[in-house]
């Protein structure tokens, strides 16, 4: 369990909900506080293990944005909120990509396998010739290379050092293949070396060899220029609209990224915030609310929030106008984050570093789900951020300092804490059904006194 305070300050804390009242609340300002009947309706329900399972799922294979990891993530978390019975709809929006395309035919076909990459530097253009074989290019193992192109194992000298070797003996082309199985991202020339160049794999530059050895071979590397490729991300949207009877007719948020960064699975950063979505989903699809609930996954977060900047450009003044709040849940089960932090490292932070609805909801949902103040500190870096511009409340809800896997292929479904799951999700659970439940603004005749709530700001080192 979380370290519990023994006593919490519960002091001064304001908050706007609609039609003017003003509060945070605890049912205690004495021995830690209690989660009120109004948190159990929605915290009891709160299950780790399938916020876990969900992780589980979302983390079996990458997320970049723009990639088939990223549509399967997509579908998996829209087919889930239709089956809890909301309007859903997949936003798609453009994702721009600097590709080079890099062709090698040998012998009339195509080279199979990865797409061969070009040296950094490598002149943009193509060239058909000869094939050569000449080991590691040192300069006693080449003959005259006049017009024809090098076939070079990577190794032993630099890329340079071959590059000049070979270029000294007349050659028009290098093809390196790589000496270990590590793929084909290597590879340089300098700025005198102009000539194609072109790195290909282990196992690709071996066949090549072998090929050769049964007589000569013609080959082209086509090194193409720079180019911009559109490829498309998406947003998830689902909305839970409230009993028509009984309608605020505000608008909550709740949002996280399902893309990845390329080549990690993401379990943490941040499956697990949108876990939390899809729990809160299932557990509001079921109690009745007087506003409307939105849950949000954005892609392309990892690539400067553009899925949540396209959907915040995306909204009608008429929707934003009725937005009261968003809560972001970005990294929110990462097993050793947090450090020795209390409250296992849980914070809130704002764009500009100023408390505002969500964080006093936040707090107060804390103080009495957890018997724990959360703090909350300044930092962008997430989905909040365009809300924020938008003058919406926001948040972003997060352990830190992040864990030193943090965007590496290690941030796994093992380094996942359930505890750490259920924590957020109950507090964000908790804070939005203080705005949702048909019973407020009326806080005044719940049985709950309102309480105003005292919580620090932090300047945390977050990596
Ligand atoms: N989940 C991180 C944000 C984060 C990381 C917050 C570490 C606090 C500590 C997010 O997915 C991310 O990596 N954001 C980018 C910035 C974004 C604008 C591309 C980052 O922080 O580098
Ligand atoms: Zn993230």
């Amino acid at each position: 369990m979380f370290r519990r305070k023994s006593i919490i300050t519960i002091l001064a804390a304001s908050m706007v909900l609609s039609g003017g009242a003003v509060y945070a609340q605890s049912n205690n300002t004495q021995n830690g506080g209690a989660a009120t009947a109004f948190d159990n309706k929605v915290i009891k329900k709160i299950s780790a293990d399938n916020m876990y399972n969900n992780i589980a799922l979302l983390s079996e294979q990458p997320r970049a944005a723009g990639t088939e990891g990223e549509v399967r993530a997509v579908n998996y978390i829209e087919s889930q909120f239709k089956s809890l019975g909301f309007e859903t709809e997949i936003q798609p929006f453009p994702i721009y990509d600097n590709v080079q395309i890099v062709k090698v035919n040998v012998g009339g076909s195509d080279l199979g396998g990865i797409s061969p990459h070009p040296f950094s530097g490598s002149v943009v253009g193509k060239v058909t010739a000869e094939l050569v074989n000449v080991g590691k290019a040192s300069p006693n193992e080449i003959g005259d290379l006049t017009g024809k192109i090098a076939l070079i194992e990577r190794g032993d000298l630099t890329f340079i050092e071959k590059v000049m070797n070979v270029l000294n003996k007349g050659a028009v082309g290098v093809l390196m293949y790589n000496n270990v199985d590590t793929g084909n991202n290597f590879g340089q020339v300098n700025s005198t070396q102009k000539i194609p160049a072109v790195a290909i794999t282990q196992a690709q530059g071996q066949e090549l060899v072998q090929k050769l050895k049964s007589g000569q071979l013609t080959a082209t590397l086509d090194v193409g220029k720079m180019e911009r490729v559109e490829k498309t991300s998406y947003n998830v949207i689902a909305s839970l609209k409230p009993n028509k009877n009984k309608d605020t007719g505000q608008i909550v948020t709740i949002g996280a990224h399902h893309d990845s960064v390329p080549g990690g699975p993401g379990a943490n950063d941040d499956a697990s915030g949108v876990s939390a979505v899809l729990e809160l989903a299932r557990i509001f699809a079921k109690t009745p609310i007087d506003t409307e609930i939105r849950f949000l996954t954005f892609g392309s977060e990892e690539r400067g929030l553009v899925g949540s900047s396209f959907y915040a450009k995306s909204l009608p003044k008429s929707d934003v106008d009725r937005m009261v709040a968003h809560f972001q849940m970005d990294m929110i089960g990462g097993r050793d984050a947090g450090a020795d932090n209390p409250a296992g490292g849980l914070i809130m932070y704002t764009i500009d570093g100023k408390k505002n609805l969500v964080t006093d909801l936040g707090a107060a949902s804390g103080a009495r789900t957890m018997s724990e103040v959360i703090p909350y500190g300044k930092l962008g870096r997430s989905d909040h951020q365009p809300f924020h511009e938008l003058g919406i409340p926001s948040a972003l809800f997060i352990h830190s300092p992040v864990e030193p896997w943090y965007h590496q292929p290690t941030d796994t479904l093992d380094k996942i804490s359930k505890e750490k799951l259920q924590q957020a999700a109950e507090i964000v659970g908790a804070s939005v059904y203080q705005i949702a439940r048909p019973d407020t603004p009326a806080l005044k005749v719940a049985r709950v006194a309102p309480v105003l709530v005292d919580y620090d700001f932090e300047n945390r080192p977050v990596q």
